[in-house]
């Protein structure tokens, strides 16, 4: 680890318990550190990712976030087979070495040392545009216990930031009918005359 990045932890995040390995983030969190909030007006308070509230803390995915709860978050977005430890560490290490492209950002709740939000950003790579990167939004969900609070807002408008600061030109989500208020709260909304997301589901 960076001594950046091991300082960053030692400021900011407290793992409960737990070697160098399972505090490794997927991404270097200095990066958070950059967003640019100031013309964020959705949230209320004063809430950004550096500020998320009492007890909470904004960061990337760590080796060790199995035990957090992570994969039992993901379970009430979709379906989620609890695997064991060892494949997600391996899932971990394959998404790491795919190098500014995952981006896999949780919301913890540092007293119970549970991860309560998450989102993804991923980054693809294009020629298009003088060689542009276009961001995707994916896996965005809160703890059904923590919702109403803002940290739907906060983890999706740290990953659009987030987007901005790695450099895509734009950033996109698939999302069913109902869930499009919640994202036009955040500024996102359909083209006029390109709104049709198609797609074959294998
Ligand atoms: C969608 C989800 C992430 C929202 O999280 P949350 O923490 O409750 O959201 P927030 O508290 O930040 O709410 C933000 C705003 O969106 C609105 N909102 C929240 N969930 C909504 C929904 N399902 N449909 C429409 N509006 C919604 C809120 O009323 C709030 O409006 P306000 O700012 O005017 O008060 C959460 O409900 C969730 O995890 N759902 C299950 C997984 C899921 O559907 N993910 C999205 C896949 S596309």
């Amino acid at each position: 680890m960076s001594s950046s990045v091991s300082k960053y932890f030692q400021d900011k995040y407290k793992p409960s318990v737990g070697p160098d390995e399972l505090e490794q983030p997927l991404y270097n969190p200095d990066l958070l550190k950059k967003l640019d909030w100031s013309k964020i007006t959705h949230m209320k308070n004063g809430v950004t990712s550096s500020t998320p509230g009492e007890g909470l803390l904004v960061r990337p995915l760590c080796k060790g976030d199995y035990d957090k709860g992570f994969l039992q978050l993901l379970s009430q977005l979709t379906k989620v087979e609890i695997f064991p430890e060892k494949k997600f560490e391996e899932r971990f290490e394959q998404m790491k070495s795919c190098r500014d492209h995952y981006f896999v950002t949780v919301i913890e709740d540092t007293d119970k040392g549970e991860i309560v939000g998450s989102a993804t950003l991923a980054c693809e790579l294009k020629f298009i545009r003088g060689c542009a990167k276009r961001g995707r939004l994916e896996d965005v969900v809160v703890n059904n216990e923590y919702r109403g609070k803002q940290l739907g807002k906060l983890i999706v408008s740290t990953i659009t930031l987030l987007a901005k600061e790695v450099g895509c030109y734009k950033i996109g989500l698939d999302c069913k009918d109902e869930m499009k208020p919640f994202y036009s709260t955040i500024g996102y909304g359909s083209e006029k005359g390109n709104d049709n997301t198609m797609i074959i589901r294998f």
